[in-house]
């Protein structure tokens, strides 16, 4: 059994007489027209409650695209009971089958379905076509041929030393019970990545995707029907997440969480997990990719041009929702002028409106609890005597959440919006004096309660080094001369530490070792 060895899944470019584009417009409208009814999956039975909520596009708030059918505690044991039914067959199948299977799985969303999960990407969470292609397509499909991969080379390992008279080995057993998927709104590739990987490696799995990704979530499950994946070994439930916290994690056969999503929720399911450990079978396995405040640095030596780009494509990209988007800047006193001259330049050609219009690179933030969010925040910016807001600072909500690309520059480093994650498309600068670089340094390490991703711009290479060395623990991807986002799955693993998560690194093989628990075996001849 060959795996074949991957190589990342082309990008491809959307230009306006393309044939992608005339697919993906097609499924766009096709997604408008049609409003469709989504059930719940357990144990391969789809599953309708009749109680429902709806989801809408959030550049469009009036359109409803999709009805969704809400679980409550009933549904919850169902996926759990679902899921341990499944787990003999499942774990009895050769991890080439299953391998078969996410491969198929990788091809499927490549090919027939790719306009779809990028249009349900597109609508459901607001997504330019750039980016969807970037997360629906590329490395959803990177996740699944790479992990698929680094699974041969796990069951390949090679085994102990055993001297004459003894066999030794190690066997990768999944883990005993099964395992909970939480996903975030923001990526669809994570969404589906939280559940294969585990699933991947012998594991049966209960998924809840946050409400606002169930549109996307939804195709994804359709891929994993067609590609293979047996009933009950993925159960894709929509339920109140605290409510599934409480019976899950209180559940002897709970063995492990694939988290993704924010700081303190993360923390309260670890909290949870704590105080029920003596009802557990096991030891679960807790895995959680959770908040960023990540930086741009850049030196005095800075290329302008690349410091504007790092600046403008890591700070607004999918209007600043990711983990990894770049919301704090520190910028010499030296190249400030030519930086703001060319981020204002830059953000005056940005186009803000509806995805179905691709020449819109900035689009609506997710719902309106993170609309009113931010909006908060820029309000308060525009009256602290501290900070300026030298680019967007409006926001309107009359058709979409949309917000304008915002630009702060705060004579604080401790200001609010310098520390906390505001998940939107505001960027906060704090001006040095050049011969403070290395004051700085220290600042940004101190600062960093979150530790996910950051940037160096710098043609110095003793700067680069310095940086490099000074702010070891502040980010778990370090970026050179390049924005701290866009990690490409098998090129940059992706994770970080302190508040921003356990840095399992999604898309490598620390991740899948956490998804299986080993056995060793001495024989004795
Ligand atoms: P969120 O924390 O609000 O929600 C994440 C998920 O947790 C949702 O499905 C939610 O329903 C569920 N949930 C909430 N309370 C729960 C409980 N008590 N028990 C079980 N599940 C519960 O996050 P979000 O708004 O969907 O996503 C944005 C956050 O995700 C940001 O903080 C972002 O930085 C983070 N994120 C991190 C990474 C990373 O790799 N580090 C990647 C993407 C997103
Ligand atoms: N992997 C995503 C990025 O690097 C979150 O931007």
């Amino acid at each position: 059994f060959n795996i074949p060895k991957p190589v990342n899944e082309p990008v491809l470019n959307y230009g306006p007489r393309s044939v992608e584009r005339a697919a993906l417009k097609a499924a766009l409208q096709e997604g408008r027209a049609q409003q469709i009814d989504i059930p719940m999956y357990i144990g391969g039975q789809e599953v309708r409650t009749g109680k429902t909520g709806t989801v809408r596009p959030p550049h469009d708030h009036q359109h409803v695209l999709a009805t969704y059918h809400i679980g409550d505690e009933s549904h919850v044991h169902a996926a759990i009971n679902a899921a341990l039914a499944a787990k003999a067959n499942w774990e009895a199948l050769a991890w080439e089958e299953r391998a078969a299977i996410f491969l198929k799985a990788a091809d499927l969303l490549s090919g027939p379905y790719r306009a779809k999960i990028n249009a349900a990407t597109m609508l459901g969470q607001s997504k330019n076509a750039y980016q969807a292609e970037i997360d629906a397509a590329c490395e959803m499909v990177d996740f699944l041929r790479f992990n698929v991969s680094y699974m041969a080379e796990i069951y390949a390992q090679q085994p102990p030393v055993s001297p004459k008279g003894i066999w030794n080995r190690v066997e990768q057993r999944p883990l005993e019970g099964f395992v909970f998927a939480i996903t975030p709104f923001n990526f669809t590739a994570i969404a589906g990545n939280l559940p294969a990987s585990a699933a991947m490696m012998g594991n049966v799995v209960v998924w809840k995707p946050n409400d606002t990704q169930v549109y996307a979530a939804n195709v994804l499950m359709q891929v994993f029907i067609e590609a293979g994946v047996p009933a009950g070994v993925i159960n894709l439930i929509y339920v109140d997440g605290p409510m599934a916290g409480d019976i899950i994690f209180s559940h002897p056969d709970f063995a492990g969480v694939h988290f993704t999503g924010s700081t303190p929720v993360f923390q309260n399911i670890w909290k949870t997990i704590g105080t029920n450990i003596h009802k557990y079978k096991t030891y679960p396995r807790i895995v959680g990719e959770t908040g960023g405040k990540d930086f741009v640095l850049a030196h005095p030596s800075a290329n302008v041009e690349v410091a504007t780009t790092a600046l403008v494509r890591g700070a607004f990209e999918y209007q600043g929702q990711k983990c990894s988007a770049a919301s704090r800047a520190y910028l010499p006193k030296s190249l400030w002028p030519a930086i703001k001259t060319g981020l204002l330049n830059d953000l005056g050609e940005l186009k803000m409106g509806p995805v179905e219009d691709f020449e819109n690179f900035v689009n609506a933030v997710i719902d309106e609890k993170s609309f009113d969010k931010l909006a908060r925040y820029i309000d308060q910016a525009h009256q602290n005597s501290a900070v300026e807001v030298i680019a967007g600072g409006k926001y309107d909500k009359s058709k979409g959440w949309f917000i304008e690309p915002t630009v702060l520059v705060t004579t604080d480093p401790q200001y609010v919006t310098m520390r906390e994650e505001l998940f939107g498309p505001v960027l906060t600068i704090y001006v040095y004096e050049d011969a403070d670089f290395d004051k700085v340094l220290n600042l940004i390490d101190q600062t960093s309660i979150y530790a996910l991703t950051g940037c160096i711009i710098a043609q110095d290479r003793y700067a680069i080094a310095q940086a490099s060395h000074a702010l070891r623990n502040a980010a778990g991807n370090f970026y050179v001369n390049d924005k701290p986002t866009g990690a490409v799955v098998g090129q940059q693993p992706f994770g970080g530490a302190r508040g921003s998560g356990t840095n399992d690194k999604a898309g490598s093989m620390i991740n899948l070792l956490r998804w299986v628990s080993p056995r060793t075996i001495k024989e004795t001849f």
